[in-house]
């Protein structure tokens, strides 16, 4: 078993395995049983909290409750309509406030039963200790949020100031000079350089952030550092940590941060066997209800400028209790797929989702072989979650010595190459989606110097707001997978070495580190978010 695989058997993937390890199903049963006990134990006699999560979990739930999503979502052609679109295209197409935003702007919401949203995943065992609530922690109200009907309040004082930075800033950038070399950026990874390059030192310049106290822990303010779903909390991390652009005076704030963890709300609220999302999603919507009563921030512009960092699965149904968090909040998450409705290309965020082996050393191992020692044509192996994989398999498993594509990787192949090895001996790694449009492997070919060849339809590529995705990576629709090596075989060797290099030129941009540095990963996720803040502020 690879490493991958094993950690989604730890519990921090996204989905179990089934068959083989039958047997180690049953042992975590007992655990997650014996673990549950415990923490009801725990819960009822020393705390007061909330009814909803000391029902027990199947006999007061309803029916409704245990609808399971369709596994497979419809498929629609791939687009990339931001792709190759100067800004000022962007902006001007954008330039509705969201508190106006027409209709079709904000899609309709999916939801089957009200916060009845089922994992596509089989749930795991929650990997952590118990949730305690903090003592300024509200209780779970049944308060049905607030239907959306935002009205731009004038402005006056430090709220027309920050206004105005925005403004100012978004002209600037429409009008960026021309930039022909840079030292620091290698222009043909970028959609437009010099937009990228004025729009990042505006941000350097004007950014201000401001990040909520409020929240318990672990739920709100605890990063964890490692497993697939290590980009929440380091970017948590890191920017609680900053001091260039956090603010301690909210009023001086252009954006504002949710501290949650997607992660933890997993690991803290799900009930276990419930198959319902809705503790987390309650949770969010009473985390939300609060700030916006205790704080003018949040009706200002009902949610447009706050934003929060998830990158579990579950992250984008989690808002669906909160109409406002749901539609009009900056969303930045790993699950990017704009065929569900919640996530909205030009607003939300598509977060780069890393998986973090080591925290201690997030950059271990990296770089891999040059073009020309690059044996193997494409490379694929994981275990077969979601509609892509199986297809993959079906035309590619043992039919070309050329193609290596497996399930898990098989131990006597893993004894001679293991997986991080194949990555760095391969011309292309195949990444495609897992339960959902996200996968690891995309960051992982990137450090493993391996062109990552996408395969998940409905899928917002990480930073697609800036970077020109076709200089180094390939995007294959799901219809075209019995085409694959063809398409492959179609990429002249020049245009390889060519796109190979970009792919270590931009493995900067993907880093993660201790001390963040200019263009790092925690730079370019937080300059998305700027960016797309700036589509929806109105230049007069
Ligand atoms: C990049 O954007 C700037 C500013 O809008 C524009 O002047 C320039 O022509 C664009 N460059 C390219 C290559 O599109
Ligand atoms: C914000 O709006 C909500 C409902 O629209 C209201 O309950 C809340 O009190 C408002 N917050 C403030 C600080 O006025």
């Amino acid at each position: 078993m690879i490493d991958y695989e094993k950690a989604v058997a730890r519990g921090v993937g996204s989905g179990g395995g089934a068959g083989a390890r039958g047997w180690r199903s049953l042992l975590l049963l007992v655990a997650l049983v014996a673990s549950t006990a415990a923490l009801y134990a725990s819960f009822s006699s020393t705390l007061r909290v909330s009814a909803w999560f000391l029902v027990p979990p199947l006999s007061n739930s309803s029916p409704e409750e245990f609808v399971l999503l369709p596994s497979t979502c419809p498929t629609h052609p791939h687009t990339r309509p931001l792709l190759g679109r100067p800004l000022s295209a962007s902006l001007s197409s954008a330039q509705v406030p969201v508190s106006t935003a027409s209709p079709s702007l904000i899609a309709p919401s999916p939801s089957p039963a009200e916060g009845a949203y089922v994992p596509k995943a089989p749930p795991l065992v929650p990997d952590g200790p118990g949730f305690i609530p903090s003592p300024g922690f509200l209780p779970v109200s049944t308060v049905t949020p607030p239907s959306v009907a935002p009205v731009p309040r004038p402005r006056v004082g430090d709220d027309a100031m920050t206004d105005l930075q925005l403004i100012h800033a978004k002209k600037a950038i429409a009008g960026a000079p021309v930039v022909l070399h840079d030292p620091d950026l290698y222009a043909p990874l970028f959609l437009n350089v010099s937009v990228f390059k004025r729009s990042y030192k505006m941000m350097e310049r004007i950014l201000k952030v401001y990040i909520y106290e409020d929240g318990p822990k672990p739920l709100c303010h605890t990063p964890q550092l490692d497993g697939i779903y290590a980009s929440e909390g380091w970017f948590m991390k890191l920017m609680e940590e900053n001091t260039q652009f956090v603010v301690k005076d909210p009023n001086k704030a252009h954006l504002f941060y949710l501290p949650y963890s997607s992660r933890q709300l997993r690991t803290q609220l799900y009930v276990a066997g419930s198959r319902s999302m809705k503790p987390l999603s309650i949770f969010l919507r009473d985390y939300v209800n609060s700030i916006s009563a205790k704080y003018p921030f949040w009706n200002r512009t009902r949610g447009a400028d706050h934003f929060l960092v998830a990158c579990h699965d579950w992250a984008t149904y989690t808002t669906n209790l909160h109409e406002e968090l749901r539609k009009n909040t900056i969303k930045v998450v790993c699950n990017a797929d704009v065929s569900e409705g919640v996530f909205v290309r030009g607003k939300d965020v598509s977060l780069a989702e890393t998986y973090v082996r080591t925290p201690n050393s997030p950059r271990k191992a990296i770089g891999g072989r040059p073009a020309s020692r690059r044996s193997i044509l494409a490379f694929f192996a994981g275990q077969m979650h979601g509609r892509v994989r199986p297809i993959l398999l079906r035309h590619w498993r043992r039919r070309d010595r050329d193609m290596r594509i497996y399930e898990v990787l098989p131990d006597e192949i893993a004894a001679k190459m293991s997986y991080i090895e194949h990555m760095k001996s391969s011309k292309f790694c195949i990444c495609p989606m897992g339960y959902e449009v996200n996968s690891p492997r995309i960051v992982e070919a990137i450090y493993y110097d391996c062109v990552p060849v996408i395969i998940a339809d409905n899928f917002v590529l990480p930073f697609q707001e800036v970077l020109d995705w076709s200089a180094f990576s390939v995007v294959v629709a799901e219809k075209d997978i019995p085409s694959l090596k063809e398409i492959l075989l179609g990429i002249s060797g020049r245009r390889y070495v060519r796109m190979q290099t970009n792919v270590r030129r931009l493995r900067k941009h993907f880093l993660w580190n201790d001390k963040p540095v200019k263009y790092d990963l925690f730079h370019m996720i937080l300059h998305s978010i700027w960016f797309n803040r700036l589509n929806h502020v109105h230049v007069r």
